[in-house]
């Protein structure tokens, strides 16, 4: 059968595909697939292998309701219409689990980034302002004992969180649609959660209830010593508001993986700010996680070209 992949992967996953017998066909090029493009090579096939800058909604669904399956090559799911796809029995899978550790590394990465003001140190060297050893010099948060905020406790946020507190001995509060039975953290409310964070690190879906979730009026109850860490989805903070945040003493620092749109354009205001570190969404970028995606995406296009349970499906 034909299976085709809207970006190059690690060639495990297409090897495990090959070596079943099936034809593979991989978008190549610098850009990302376009609709047309997307379109065509879907007709021709029976399966997709999908990225989440692919958007495959309800009418791409309907116009290619002959896919097998359709495998995610990430955690979040937020460009496939899943309601859709169920009523079309499309069935779609995900990356979960083999992500987490990799991400929640990022997730810590950019938090010591702006605790300890790296990127903007950084930058003093490279644009030739280091004059020499300063006792007042780029004075940073400690994290020694910090509160951590949660938003939406799951796989990777929990494992955020085990780092954070192993790390610095931080209490953790979560906010979470269920109890995380062993998680040893507090449940709290939304309000809770930003008033006595020192850190918010969001970690949730994209969907209808958290699109925009800190926005100004957020930012505003967060601790002024606060640092916003964001790895989900850019959507779910309001740039525009974080950067009034950060230029008015409403948040201290920022770390983001993800923004709004993707890619970021280099003239973002957010990109000149000292106290903000920005990786162009590379949370899952080891190659032991892109290798284990690339596995997990192929077994799961095996087993729906079967008409199997997937191993891990969305729906
Ligand atoms: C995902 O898998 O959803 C991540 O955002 C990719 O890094």
């Amino acid at each position: 059968m034909r299976i085709f992949i809207t970006k190059p992967i690690i060639e495990s996953g297409i090897e495990i595909l090959r070596s079943a017998g099936h034809e593979v066909n991989v978008h190549q090029g610098e850009k990302g697939i376009t609709k047309e493009e997307l379109y065509s090579a879907a007709k021709e096939s029976d399966a997709l292998i999908t990225m989440l800058s692919d958007k495959i909604d309800e009418e791409f669904l309907e116009k290619n309701s002959h896919l097998l399956v359709i495998a995610n090559y990430a955690v979040g799911f937020n460009n496939i219409d899943i309601e859709a796809a169920k009523r079309l029995a499309i069935p779609v899978a995900n990356t979960p689990d083999v992500l987490t550790h990799a991400t929640a590394e990022l997730a810590f990465a950019l938090l010591l980034s702006s605790a300890r003001r790296i990127t903007e140190a950084h930058n003093s060297i490279a644009s030739n302002n280091w004059k020499g050893w300063e006792p007042m010099g780029f004075l940073g948060q400690s994290l020694a004992n910090k509160t951590l905020g949660i938003f939406g406790a799951g796989r990777i946020g929990q494992s955020f969180a085990k780092m954070c507190q192993g790390a610095f001995d931080m209490d953790v509060l979560y906010t979470s649609r269920t109890e995380k039975n062993d998680f040893p953290a507090k449940r709290v409310s939304f309000d809770e959660l930003v008033e006595k964070s020192d850190i918010i690190s969001v970690h949730c879906d994209l969907n209808a209830t958290t699109m925009g979730k800190f926005n100004r009026e957020i930012f505003k109850k967060m601790k002024s010593s606060s640092i916003f860490i964001n790895t989900a989805r850019g959507e779910i903070h309001n740039e525009v508001d974080l950067h009034w945040a950060l230029t008015h003493g409403e948040v201290w620092g920022a770390g983001l993986d993800v923004t709004n749109p993707e890619p970021m354009s280099a003239d973002s205001p957010l990109l000149k700010l000292p106290n903000v570190t920005i990786t162009p969404h590379i949370g899952s970028a080891t190659l032991k996680a892109r290798s284990e995606m690339s596995d997990l995406v192929a077994t799961n296009i095996l087993k729906g070209l079967l008409k199997e349970k997937l191993l891990t499906p969305v729906y």
